[in-house]
């Protein structure tokens, strides 16, 4: 018979214990003692236990087909980003290529052949040359890897969020070749903020917090035999490095994007200044499982 505040906890602990699945039971358990440490610890009062069921109401209301506002929050409060280097590198033992997946990867990019272009409708802004490496943790490289890339535009919108651009603009599905490698031409792609007319939102301003990602290039590598490597590779010029809204920049993560200042050796319209970029995707054994895409 609960009592006391001090008697509830070890009343709902043992409730948790009737869970079946051992696994959810291990969740539960401890999701249980640490909402109920941190109700202790604030000292919650009853108004705000309501603003945070109202709070978390507003969350799922503002989720859509092409809007999750439950995944901006978790990025914001630094979950996706800890869930990510727990499970990645090794378990959390040494750095990873791998990232969030973010809310704008599309299936069935169009194909594009090694040295071809991502621009498929006039984007203004640097020419970017990206090569890159896919090779598995002992340096051999990963041949036939299939590689959705996706960036934004130099104004920091991907396709599906601006009408001037093409279908797929600025996305392409590669092979690497026998060396690992793919490679192609684009447009240097800029930082962009998160939505902010909801939940996130106002908790950033209650923060001071801005709500910019910086500057990067998504990838997403698949091979069986392989953890299916989704990565984001950043700018390391970007203003933003230090201060993602979504904690996603990790050391690992940092591209070392070259500017150049004269002419392209082979592509004469490039213009100047034109940026390039050598990156290594590092992949780990593990299941070959494509994610659920989180827009059409
Ligand atoms: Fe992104």
């Amino acid at each position: 018979m609960i009592q006391f505040e001090r008697d509830v906890t070890p009343a709902v602990l043992a409730v948790m214990e009737c869970t079946s699945d051992p696994r959810l039971r291990t969740i539960m358990g401890s999701l249980v003692r640490h909402l109920h440490g941190f109700v202790r610890e604030v000292r919650l009062t009853e108004e705000e236990f309501r603003d945070a069921t109202a709070i978390i109401n507003e969350i799922g209301k503002l989720s859509s087909d092409t809007h999750n506002e439950a995944v901006l929050m978790a990025g914001s409060l630094g979950v996706s980003s800890l869930v990510c280097l727990l499970n990645n590198g090794d378990n959390g033992q040494s750095e990873t290529s791998q990232s969030m997946l973010g809310p704008f990867w599309r299936l069935n990019s169009p194909r594009v052949e090694n040295g071809g272009s991502l621009v498929r409708s006039s984007t203004p802004g640097p020419a970017f040359f990206m090569s890159a490496r896919v090779e598995d943790k002992e340096g051999r490289p990963i041949a036939g890897a299939e590689v959705d890339v996706w960036h934004s535009s130099p104004v920091g919108l991907y396709e599906n969020q601006d009408p001037s651009q093409e279908e797929f603009n600025l996305r392409g599905k590669f092979i690497t070749d026998g060396d690992g490698r793919f490679w192609f031409r684009s447009v240097k792609p800029a930082g962009y903020p998160i939505p902010t007319d909801g939940v996130v939102g106002r908790l950033l301003a209650a923060q001071n917090r801005h709500p910019y990602r910086p500057a990067h290039v998504h990838a997403l590598i698949f091979k069986p035999g392989f953890k299916t490597l989704i990565s984001q590779v950043y700018v390391d010029d970007d203003e933003n490095l230090e201060s993602d809204v979504q904690f996603g920049v990790t050391r690992a993560l940092i591209g070392d994007f070259i500017r150049h200042d004269e002419p392209h050796p082979s592509e004469a319209d490039s213009g100047l200044p034109w940026y390039s970029l050598d990156y290594t995707y590092v992949m780990e054994k593990g299941e070959a499982k494509l994610p659920r895409p989180p827009i059409k």
